[in-house]
């Protein structure tokens, strides 16, 4: 396994639409390897998930997983997950605002809305379709990751960019003001 370079915002490939993956060839070593390889460098960044443009591979797999993580120490444990051509319907109309941030943007966050109940859609890296219904962070983590396949950002879905902040700020400014209210 490898870790791979992660592409930052400005890099083209971040702003691309990803190509599906022929489900056929999901089980190939060259797709098995990209998947060991996403799955190493999000542990090595300590990220919640990893999409493939942010290694400048053009094809909709994301993973994710939360673990122990100390990015995400009050977070709930996540299950290791592949997704390969996910699609996601919303459940609720109901969303959300809640903090993110993304390794292709380092050392930021800002509150960004999502739906609270999602749909899930995908081929697991055994080839074989499955689905899912997933809430909460679990939702959010989703949303996040499969955004990047359409050349997406969590910045984008901010309503504003007031909330957008550097980590010392955050920690110092708002995750105080979060734990008053
Ligand atoms: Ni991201």
């Amino acid at each position: 396994m490898a870790v791979l370079k992660v592409a930052h915002l400005g890099h083209p490939i971040l702003r691309q639409v990803a190509e599906p993956i022929a489900p056929e060839t999901i089980t190939s070593p060259e797709i098995q390897r990209l998947i060991d390889d996403m799955i190493a460098t999000m542990e090595d960044e300590d990220g919640a998930g990893l999409a493939a443009p942010q290694v400048h591979v053009s094809k909709r797999l994301v993973v994710y997983g939360v673990r122990n993580n100390p990015r995400y120490p009050d977070a709930d444990e996540i299950t290791l997950t592949v997704l390969i051509n996910p699609r996601i319907t919303p459940l609720t109309k109901r969303q959300e605002e809640d903090w993110e941030g993304c390794l292709s943007v380092p050392d930021m966050r800002g509150r960004v809305p999502r739906f609270t109940k999602i749909r899930v859609e995908a081929y697991g890296r055994d080839g074989k379709p499955f689905r899912f219904d997933a809430d909460d962070f679990h939702a959010r983590v989703v949303q996040h990751e499969c955004d990047h396949l359409d050349g997406h950002v969590y910045l984008d879905r901010m309503r504003s960019m007031e909330t957008l902040s550097f980590l010392p700020e955050y920690h110092r400014y708002w995750l105080e003001r979060d734990e008053d209210r």
